[in-house]
């Protein structure tokens, strides 16, 4: 799918009726599924058991994103269940290159997060073991929070530097993204955006992602 390009995150729909909230985001270009473990964040939310039925259940590719410590060892199941896109945390990888190689050979997307403190210039040099690079803007954890605009010089850069080498790298930012925040994200150098609170919340989920898509082009 062409940018901008909307990732409803599942974080915010209701748990119990999960085949109706997919169904409820099909015009969406991948749905976004924030795995947590009460450990590399404060919360928790479902493993590989509930991404396989989410990935049996949804009409659009899954968006994984690993909030989790060992993602070594952890990230390839979800890329075998089927997710199209596997990221997973640069502050919690040991072997990053690595991880992403085995993540491609599997068939999946291979992407890398860092949080609003994490520097990305160390991402420079490997931008084409990535597919997408997830350019966190609140403090992972939690949905509903407010969008950090002290992220934006990181990901103009990162945006610079992809320029530069001519590089396909998709950039991602998470974190309330809303129709007032991401044409701040876009105009920095975003393409994908996850939105949580500000489709799942809406009465018209499908009419909040055009929305969305709106403003990113504005
Ligand atoms: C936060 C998660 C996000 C979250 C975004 O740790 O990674 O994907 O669902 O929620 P909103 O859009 O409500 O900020
Ligand atoms: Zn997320």
């Amino acid at each position: 799918p062409d940018a901008p390009r909307i990732h409803p995150s599942i974080l915010a729909a209701d748990f119990v009726n999960m085949q109706a909230e997919l169904a409820r985001i099909a015009t969406a270009d991948f749905v976004h599924v924030d795995v947590m473990d009460n450990h590399f964040v404060p919360n928790l939310t479902f493993g590989p058991q509930m991404v396989a039925r989410v990935q049996a259940t949804s009409p659009i590719p899954l968006d994984v994103h690993l909030m989790i410590d060992d993602p070594d060892r952890w990230a390839p199941e979800y890329a075998e269940l089927g997710a199209a896109s596997v990221t997973f945390h640069l502050e919690a990888a040991t072997e990053p290159v690595a991880l992403a190689r085995r993540l491609r050979a599997i068939g999946a997307r291979a992407g890398v997060a860092v949080k609003p403190t994490t520097a990305v210039e160390s991402l420079f040099d490997i931008l084409e073991d990535f597919d997408q690079i997830l350019v966190m803007t609140v403090e992972p954890g939690f949905g509903g929070q407010s969008f950090m605009p002290e992220t934006m010089p990181k990901l103009r850069r990162l945006a610079d530097e992809a320029r530069r080498r001519g590089s396909a790298v998709w950039l991602q930012v998470d974190g309330g993204i809303s129709p007032n925040t991401i044409a701040a994200a876009a105009e920095a150098g975003a393409d994908t955006f996850v939105a949580g609170s500000a489709v799942f919340g809406a009465a018209d989920p499908a009419a909040a992602i055009a929305q969305l898509r709106g403003q990113a082009r504005e």
